[in-house]
């Protein structure tokens, strides 16, 4: 049997980026400041020092970047749109010249036959929202369902496929209670508030992008690393499945099922967030599809006070540190299948670390994940499309430039771009998925 033969015929294949790790240009046309500049700017944030000014410099050379786009031969491109560059403060007045930028990237995307796939967040609130309190605060998620609307008015005729956000999981827990990312905070009350205030957000922008491009197909992106018991002990296994509360399910239940799980809502106590009559109808709204992003999973023991702690990985990992482990993907998009009864799914990051040109790790490591999607898929899962992250190697958040996710390398003295062997492999995977589809087995 061909190995593409369960997909269906118009599955996308699509590359990941978003907006603060490859645009650069911080301070251009009228862009504001986001949490992301602020937060690279304090030392000891991000390794060496680095920051997003300049990064892939996308912003001026998107040009370069979709000719790579066409060579690779993908159908869609996903990309993140910055927030502070159309309303700079966050709320109150849009800045034209940051929606003329996207506008021209939209055309020229489609121009060159790639859809373009947009993300409303990827983790950069505008500066100004943060120091008015943030996620944490519900008028934040107010000013997000103004700016989605800006945006879907002004590109609603042209792009289909929207997501809201992009791992809420990151941009609320990491950020406002772990503190690894900005806004770097770490107050477990303002966390909760800002996970349900960014899911608020989503249903709200959900309703909104509707409103402004009724045939626009509508998603979120969510987190989904699994959290497995190290041993079968009832200690470690409780641990994980608290692991698995924060880390999942606070997330799929809301916008899948329309409620918090009450493990979760008891283990947070006096921190519970401060849901409103209907927010919970709100996050639920129906989706056209549901973007998963997954690179691995943990493995949680219960540390002295029962909490969950993780293990080191007892695998091989990438350069990040991050376990290989492709069965994850396949047990992440069955569970939300049966357990949750989602939308079509379709996965919006699969990639790894890895150095070098010649990225055979990388090959191997997309390749066995791609084999976990296609077990799914032909297991009965409805999974209508695939982005490698990334097109570029870019800004990895607190790691900087020091860890590269590309297809294709960057030369950060230079800024050019060179395809590494992952590049054509992904290529020829493309068009032999599109030669099958053509000829189907007999
Ligand atoms: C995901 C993020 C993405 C990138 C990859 C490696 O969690 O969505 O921006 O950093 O990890």
């Amino acid at each position: 049997m061909h190995r593409f033969a369960d997909l269906p015929c118009d599955f996308l294949w699509g590359v990941a980026t978003s907006a603060y790790q490859i645009e650069g240009a911080v301070r251009e046309d009228g862009r504001g400041a986001s949490i992301w500049d602020t937060f690279a700017a304090a030392p000891g944030r991000i390794a060496h020092g680095d920051t997003g000014r300049t990064a892939c410099d996308f912003y001026h050379r998107h040009g370069e970047d979709i000719a790579l786009l066409s060579a690779l031969g993908v159908d869609t491109f996903r990309f993140s749109i910055a927030w502070p560059r159309i309303v700079p403060a966050g709320r109150g007045p849009v800045n034209a010249a940051g929606l003329d930028f996207y506008d021209r990237l939209v055309d020229e995307l489609l121009a060159a036959g790639i859809q373009p796939f947009v993300t409303l967040f990827h983790w950069d609130l505008p500066q100004a929202l943060e120091d008015a309190g943030g996620w944490p605060e519900r008028a934040t998620a107010e000013a997000f369902a103004a700016y989605a609307e800006v945006v879907a008015r002004r590109l609603g005729d042209r792009v289909r496929l929207w997501t809201t956000h992009n791992e809420p999981y990151c941009s609320s827990w990491l950020g406002y209670v772990t503190g690894e990312f900005a806004p770097g905070r770490t107050d477990l009350a303002a966390g909760a508030a800002a996970a349900h205030h960014v899911l608020l957000s989503h249903g709200l922008a959900v309703a909104a992008i509707r409103r402004e491009a009724p045939s626009a197909q509508v998603g979120i992106v969510l987190d989904s690393w699994p959290q497995h018991a190290a041993t079968a002990d009832e200690r470690d296994v409780t641990a994980a499945r608290a692991a698995d509360g924060v880390r999942n399910r606070l997330f799929f239940d809301p916008v899948l099922l329309g409620r918090y799980p009450d493990d979760v809502l008891a283990a947070l106590g006096a921190a519970v967030p401060p849901v409103r009559d209907g927010d919970l109808a709100t996050i639920a709204a129906p989706l056209d599809f549901l973007g998963i992003n997954n690179y691995s999973h943990n493995v949680v023991r219960a540390g002295p006070d029962g909490r969950p702690v993780a293990v080191p990985p007892r695998g091989p990992t990438t350069d990040m540190g991050w376990e290989i482990r492709p069965t994850g993907l396949y047990e992440v998009l069955l569970r939300l299948q049966r357990d949750y009864g989602s939308p079509p799914l379709i996965v919006t990051e699969s990639g790894a670390a890895f150095e070098g040109i010649d990225d055979r790790d990388r090959i191997a490591y997309l390749d066995a994940y791609l084999d976990a999607m296609l077990r799914a898929i032909a297991d009965g899962v409805d999974v209508r499309g695939h982005f490698v992250w990334s097109l570029l190697d870019n800004f990895e958040w607190t790691e900087g430039y020091a860890k590269r996710f590309g297809l294709v390398h960057v030369d950060y003295a230079t800024l050019a771009r060179t395809p590494k062997a992952s590049f054509y492999w992904y290529r020829d995977t493309i068009a032999r998925s599109r030669a099958e589809r053509a000829a189907p087995a007999a």
